[in-house]
């Protein structure tokens, strides 16, 4: 059998995301009009022998307790939220919870960091994985090579695919292949990561028999109980016949902003073209507005049949958008009105915001980019007329005059 572990971090963790992790952990934000963790959640139920689905994170219980419940009933896979009391990095996360994970007795564990879009090709990587031996198998990707430095940069064997060398983040260049975040291993990884713990306390006591300067460098250290598998796993274990890699030649991205959750939302939505074709608009009837591309509008929402939708727009529930109005390229959160004739392009428009009649909300659309995006938070307004552009306006702003390149705070 096997379960799945999906990281989820905290509210510490998600600060690059803000302002729309002000009201919602980030794994909840919808993508396509999925929360974030749905997407790896489908994923994890095309494993075969799947036996339960396991989010670690130091997030409240109860920002969890509802999705969890209803995401079990719905894909009938139990689903659970196990709560750190504080962040012990992503190795030490899942060692605390092992007894959970241990419970079912698998032969596997899929660990997957939940700010990945990718198409999660995880039982490809079970059956190389159980080809290759070792004690684990990391997804992988080339990008460019000026891209690579914000990521695990590594090195593998390529004839037998095995890891040789694994850097985090390095500050000279390496390699343009890396770590994707998504991790076939066998219950190994447990002793593996104990033995960090080991040696840990081991140097520890060594130091207490040694100096004061010891005892300042220790000081610095992170705490005892807190182990990151890219640096204290996966790096000393590389080049030990332990470790694989699986590549991906398939789209893959980090979502750490507001900006890559854009991007992200149009790779699910064209990735529904394949999987989920029922959920994209078709706007095929009079009644409908005219859709263009992927399109994803909630049965809730309420859209103008003269409104013009897409490519990459997804309507989340209740919101209202009025006769004449243009998206392109946008998230429209739960409960938002866009006005007659407005326009809306490379923004996310946050819970209950308002925008005006004749209003344009726009950004250019470099989703790298701090303010590449317009990004409205929760209850904004934008009044008729007013254009909003590559700006960040706080929950709770009401604007009244044209901004640009601006953070409204
Ligand atoms: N539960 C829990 N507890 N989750 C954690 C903790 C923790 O203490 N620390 C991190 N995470 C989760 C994050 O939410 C994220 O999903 C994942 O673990 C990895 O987060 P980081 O350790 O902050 O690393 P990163 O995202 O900067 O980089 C990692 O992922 C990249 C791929 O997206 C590294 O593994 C890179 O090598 C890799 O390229």
């Amino acid at each position: 059998r096997v379960v799945a572990v999906i990281m989820v971090g905290g509210p510490t963790k998600g600060t690059r995301f803000r302002p729309l992790s002000l009201n919602i952990p980030k794994p909840l934000f919808p993508l396509a009009g999925q929360p974030m963790v749905h997407h790896l959640i489908s994923a994890c139920r095309r494993i075969p022998n799947l036996a339960q689905i396991f989010l670690i994170g130091f997030y409240e219980e109860k920002e969890f307790a509802l999705y969890v419940s209803s995401i079990s009933n719905e894909l009938r896979v139990p689903v659970r939220y196990l709560r750190e009391d504080k962040p012990h990095g992503s190795a030490g996360g899942l060692y605390n919870f092992r007894d959970y994970i241990m419970e079912d007795n698998p032969s596997h564990v899929v660990l997957l960091n939940c700010d990945v879009c990718c198409s999660f090709p995880l039982p490809e990587m079970l059956e190389a994985h159980k080809g290759y031996g070792g004690m684990g198998t990391l997804l992988v990707i080339k990008v460019s090579a000026e891209a690579a430095n914000q990521f695990g940069e590594l090195v593998a064997d390529p004839v037998t695919n095995e890891l040789l060398h694994y850097t985090e983040k390095p500050e000279t260049f390496v390699s343009d292949l890396i770590n994707c975040g998504v991790y076939i291993f066998t219950p190994n990884i447990f002793t593996a990561i104990e033995d960090v713990f080991m040696q840990r306390k081991d140097r520890a006591n060594l130091r207490r028999a040694t100096s004061f300067e010891a005892l300042q460098s220790a000081a610095k250290a992170l705490p005892p109980d807190y182990v990151r598998l890219d640096q204290d796993i996966l790096s000393p274990l590389a080049g030990k016949k332990e470790l694989y890699t699986y590549e991906t030649l398939d789209f893959w991205e980090q979502i750490k902003t507001p900006g890559m959750s854009l991007k992200c939302s149009g790779l699910y939505l064209s990735q529904f073209r394949h999987t989920s074709p029922q959920l994209l608009a078709a706007g095929d009837d009079a009644r409908s507005a005219t859709v263009i591309g992927d399109v994803y509008i909630h049965p809730s929402a309420k859209v103008h049949p003269s409104a013009k939708i897409g490519p990459n727009v997804s309507i989340s529930a209740n919101a209202r958008i009025g006769a004449g109005v243009r998206l392109i390229s946008c998230i429209i959160l739960d409960d938002v009105e866009i006005k007659e004739n407005a326009v809306v392009i490379h923004a996310i428009i946050g819970w209950k915001s308002s925008i005006g009649k004749w209003s344009r909300v726009q950004g250019e659309g470099d989703y790298n980019a701090k303010l590449g995006i317009t990004i409205l938070g929760e209850a904004g307004s934008v009044e008729d007329e007013v254009v909003v552009i590559n700006s960040i306006v706080l929950p709770n702003k009401t604007l009244n005059i044209s901004v640009q390149e601006e953070i409204i705070l």
